[in-house]
């Protein structure tokens, strides 16, 4: 730890080489002046590179909050993705290096992943999917769910990636609210040797999702699962793609189709499904890939995120195959079978760009140095964080021993909402400092704001965005009120709220402090405290729950749940395993919660509001914020006892 000390007492920052200066794709600091001064023009000079149908005749329409980006312009996103490689050299790169984590691995050259898609599209065309449908996809990570993304977008169809770690409620309620016609599926996908039986359980969310009329189900392997299939209603994938035919033209689509919803977090009970269309989304990734990354042809990058979170779709599948790169994906777990399976995968494929989570970081910190060392991982030039804040501690650990002082850290921050990466350094132009996503990327308008709007030039305050950016949401799914709420009401209808706080110090450099709202964010995974609460009063033995955050080691924070039981219920660490696994049943292994406090009240305001403040105070073990407000005080002093008996 002395080294780690050292580098964070001097308050270090961190300066690109030269020699990665040189090289990058960026290097001049002009380009935040140049971008500033007309961030329209800045957009459409990466609009110029990617492949159009139809060009823009406008590059934006604002009509706050909502907004339009390379108006009438018509592209398509999988021949960004494939043909314009495919009719290049490219054609024999390799698209997708993929390893199981039982030790199984695949290449899929470009060409490969061009002709799987196409097929796969006519197969969905075989089963009726037309333009704008809704699919579901319900999978492990494996090359079949980027095939199946890329087959949507194809031809038009809307996919919706389910998580593969969500319960079968939370697939359901994701399938029903998109009114998906298809899901596609596997047997199974192996976590830390164990299998998780996605088919069995997509039967279970398949018995109430009436708008579902076909199951395609991918075989993983040699895994001997037992798979259940209906008749007339579920196919195997490999069946349904032996013969398939190879072409499968590209519809045209409008900038402003739908490309894919995705469901996230938010501060009610009900997840929210965020909507992203065509050209925007498809530039902000391109963009940020070619940018952040430095991704060049000879590169071999790594995002070890889940394809079922946004991380996994703007930067394991659209913004590195808009830009032709190599794009290792990993199955499984970090730790399976020994600690260094990451290490060893950058350096069995060489790997020179790696993207992962803080809260990863934090657990390889935890497992010592010896495991990355044991490894070649000389081929490193890049690295990245996204997720949560990195502590200091962790960035200078990752750039000690995995960087091992020669690789750049990008830090980066964004959300599902945003589609892509909004804050971060440029690599090879960017001086960085521990635990600082340092800068908007060129072209985004970030400010710190108070309560009443007002700019904090110095110091803390709201994160909030100024002007549109192509690859921001275009909506909630079927709830057009709640995007105007949620996301432009804070101040006005042109300011975008991130809920997040941020902090900005004396050089102008953005620290982000973690979300304000009632969002937490445990092990990177967006987690609402109100869908914990409501999977825990749905249990006959619960009256009432209020869940907080308190801060974890590893995870970043952890879930503590307060619940006051119905009468005649006795408190018992059984009921409170049993609690746990009710919510992991409801909602997913994710969403487990850490602690489950039992109490005889919750402490409210006089008009019955719970005062979580007050509880994550007591989670914290801090001094209790202001009580004045308080219906009954008594109940916070006893819960606090209660709590440091057990804790
Ligand atoms: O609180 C911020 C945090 O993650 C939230 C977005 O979560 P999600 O939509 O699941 O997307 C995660 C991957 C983009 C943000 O509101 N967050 C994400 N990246 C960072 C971050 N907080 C600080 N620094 C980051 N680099």
């Amino acid at each position: 730890m002395s080294e780690i000390d050292a580098l964070l007492r001097e308050d270090r920052t961190f300066e690109p080489s030269a020699d990665f200066r040189a090289k990058a794709h960026v290097s001049d600091p002009g380009v935040y002046a140049r971008a500033a001064e007309n961030p329209e023009a800045f957009w459409e000079g990466f609009a110029h590179e990617l492949e159009w149908i139809e060009p823009w005749s406008r590059v934006l329409e604002w009509n706050p909050p909502h907004a339009k980006w390379f108006v009438g312009g018509k592209l398509n996103v999988s021949a960004n993705c494939l043909d314009r490689h495919v009719r290049t050299w490219r054609r024999n790169k390799a698209a997708f290096i993929w390893e199981g984590e039982p030790g199984d691995r695949r290449t899929l050259t470009y060409f490969d992943l061009y002709r799987q898609v196409c097929q796969f599209a006519n197969v969905l065309k075989g089963l009726g999917i037309r333009k704008g449908d809704r699919v579901a996809l319900y999978m492990p990570l494996v090359p079949e769910l980027a095939v199946a993304m890329l087959a949507c977008a194809r031809i038009g169809a809307v996919h919706s990636v389910v998580f593969g770690g969500f319960s079968a409620e939370s697939l359901r309620d994701r399938i029903n609210d998109a009114q998906a016609r298809l899901l596609v599926t596997a047997d199974g996908g192996y976590r830390r040797g164990g299998i998780i039986p996605l088919k069995q359980m997509a039967d279970e969310a398949l018995a109430e999702t009436p708008s579902i009329e076909h199951v395609v189900v991918v075989r993983r392997g040699y895994s001997d699962i037992p798979v259940h299939m209906k008749e007339g209603r579920d196919r195997w994938y490999h069946e349904l793609m032996d013969g398939a035919p190879f072409e499968c033209a590209p519809e045209p689509m409008d900038s402003e189709d739908m490309l894919y919803i995705l469901y996230t977090s938010g501060t009610t009970g009900k997840p929210k499904g965020i909507v992203h269309t065509t050209a925007g989304y498809l530039l902000g990734c391109y963009a940020t890939t070619k940018w952040v990354f430095d991704v060049k042809d000879d590169d071999v990058y790594w995002c070890s995120a889940d394809i079922g979170w946004v991380t996994g779709h703007s930067y394991v599948v659209y913004g590195p195959l808009a830009n032709g790169a190599t794009v290792v994906m990993y199955e499984g777990a970090p730790d399976w079978p020994q600690k260094d399976r990451f290490w060893e995968i950058i350096e069995r494929y060489g790997v020179t760009i790696f993207y992962t989570a803080p809260t990863a970081i934090r657990a390889f910190m935890r497992w010592g140095t010896d495991w990355p060392a044991r490894r070649d991982m000389s081929t490193l030039r890049l690295l990245g964080s996204v997720g949560e804040p990195i502590n200091p501690e962790a960035w200078v650990w990752y750039h000690l021993h995995i960087g091992r002082e020669r690789c750049p850290i990008v830090d980066t921050w964004w959300q599902t909402e945003t589609g892509s990466i909004l804050i971060t350094p440029l690599p090879g132009i960017t001086r960085t400092k521990p635990g600082s996503a340092t800068q908007p990327f060129p072209g985004i308008s970030a400010k710190v704001l108070n309560h009443a709007g007002e700019e904090v030039p110095v110091g803390g305050g709201l994160l909030a965005l100024t002007k549109p950016w192509p690859s921001m949401l275009r909506g909630i799914y079927g709830d057009p009120d709640r995007y105007v709420q949620q996301y432009w009401s804070r101040w006005s209808k042109d300011i975008y709220f991130t809920g997040d706080g941020a902090k900005l110090d004396d050089d102008g450099y953005y620290w982000l402090l973690g979300r304000v709202d009632d969002v937490l964010n445990v092990a990177g995974h967006r987690i609402g405290t109100m869908e914990v609460e409501s999977a825990l009063v749905d249990h006959p033995k619960v009256a009432e729950s209020a869940v907080v955050g308190r801060p974890h080691q590893i995870k970043g924070h952890a879930l503590c749940a307060f619940v006051t039981v119905k009468e005649g219920v006795y408190h018992s660490e059984a009921l409170a395993d049993e609690l746990k696994s009710h919510v992991a049943h409801k909602i997913g292994a994710i969403a487990r919660p850490d602690d489950i406090i039992f109490a005889a009240d919750l402490p409210k305001t006089r008009s019955g509001k719970i005062m979580r403040r007050l509880l994550r105070d007591i989670a914290e073990g801090k001094t209790l914020g202001d009580t004045t407000t308080l219906a009954d005080p008594s109940v916070v002093a006893r819960l606090r006892e209660q709590y440091q008996e057990e804790a």
